[in-house]
């Protein structure tokens, strides 16, 4: 088999050092890979004046798939909008066509007490939440500001944005929660404003329409504020949570608290040929970077999906997820699942406990 190419970007603030636990891991595989490295974010920025420079692109796009820490920190807050250090993550998402976005929530057994929620609204949680996203207004045009045309502040400075979704947009995203769910329980809930939005309504009627080519899995239809709540209420009733770009980033984070830490979520966003970039849900952690106190769990479950949809490693890809459940299942505990009764471990050791129980399973 050719060697598997992975472009690895670690970004800023806790990126580094997460990724790093993530590659140990990698290494550890009886696997070959061609690992290339490259800055991105505010560190591309500081070293090259942007936050994507055209050779972190090239190298994204050449590669089988992308391995991403995170990217940001305060300090770039009052750059211009093109220079922050998340138009690199939109700009990859937008370059690479990765329109399908993965995000598991699962409630690991041994963290239900780590939730917020009560331990059995939580116990055995598994949702997967489908986000689109290279749409709707992350990227609708135009937007800007100008002087209000019309209405009642007319002549006022203003700000807008556009939201908008094109049919074949929605309809190769429904394609993808409906196959998906065909993996899993079989129901999918489409989460819209269609009761208020042009853009909804639309992307209702067209998910009715890609339906009726799944009649073995269940469609149901919820609004956001609805879904928002019902997420907190009763979680374990969702199990493919399928929504727009803007929606997805909200109810994603959401849904990343019922599992007790944000700190153990990865994800997955691909395009139509299955490159993908992968990388955990939270973000840089400036306030933590450098500690090494991060939990690097997420980083590796993303290296996990990226050998199971990327590289189609399959065997791979749950031998880290047992690995993973083996060092919670001993006791160990970054500071952000920590409790009582448990240890308490850095961010190398938990990547060094992983590998030892990859080891452990010969
Ligand atoms: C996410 C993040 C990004 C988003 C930011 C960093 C641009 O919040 O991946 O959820 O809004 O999509
Ligand atoms: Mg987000």
């Amino acid at each position: 088999m050719s060697t598997m190419k992975i472009a690895v970007l670690p970004g800023d603030g806790i990126g580094p050092e997460i990724v790093a636990e993530a590659l140990k891991v990698l290494q550890a595989l009886d696997l070959r890979f061609e690992l290339e490295q490259a800055l991105v974010g505010g560190a591309a920025y500081d070293a090259h004046g942007h936050p994507l420079p055209e050779a972190t692109l090239a190298l994204a796009k050449g590669a089988d798939a992308v391995l991403f820490g995170a990217v940001g920190d305060w300090k770039y807050d009052k750059l211009d909008r093109p220079l922050r250090p998340e138009q690199a993550i939109l700009g990859l998402r937008k370059n690479l066509g990765l329109f399908a976005n993965f995000r598991p929530a699962i409630c690991y057994e041994q963290l239900t007490h780590a939730s917020s929620l009560k331990p059995e609204l939580v116990a055995g949680l598994d949702i997967l939440i489908i986000r689109e996203l290279t749409g709707d207004i992350y990227f609708g045009q135009p937007r800007g500001r100008r002087e209000s045309p019309d209405g009642a502040f007319k002549g006022a400075p203003e700000a807008f944005d556009t939201m908008r979704y094109a049919r074949p947009e929605i309809e190769r995203i429904a394609h993808v929660a409906f196959q998906a769910a065909r993996k899993r329980s079989k129901k999918v809930t489409s989460v819209d404003k269609a009761n208020v939005l042009e853009t909804f309504q639309f992307w209702k009627d067209v998910v009715t329409e890609v339906h009726a080519q799944y009649p073995d899995v269940e469609l149901e239809h919820m609004y956001v504020d609805n879904a928002a709540m019902q997420l907190v209420k009763a979680p374990k009733k969702f199990d493919v949570v399928f929504t727009g770009n803007m929606f997805g980033d909200i109810l994603s984070d959401e849904a990343a608290m019922l599992t007790g830490s944000i700190g153990m979520l990865p994800s997955a966003s691909l395009n139509e040929r299955n490159q993908g970039l992968y990388e955990p849900s939270h973000g840089s952690a400036p306030d933590i970077a450098g500690k090494g106190v991060a939990n690097p769990l997420a980083t590796i479950l993303s290296a996990a999906m990226m050998l199971r949809f990327s590289l189609n490693q399959e065997q791979a890809a749950q031998r880290i997820e047992r690995a993973v459940q083996a060092v919670l299942s001993q006791g160990l505990r970054t500071a952000d699942i920590h409790s009582d009764g448990t240890r308490r471990v850095g961010t190398a050791e938990m990547g060094d406990a992983v590998v030892a129980a990859l080891r452990a399973q010969g």
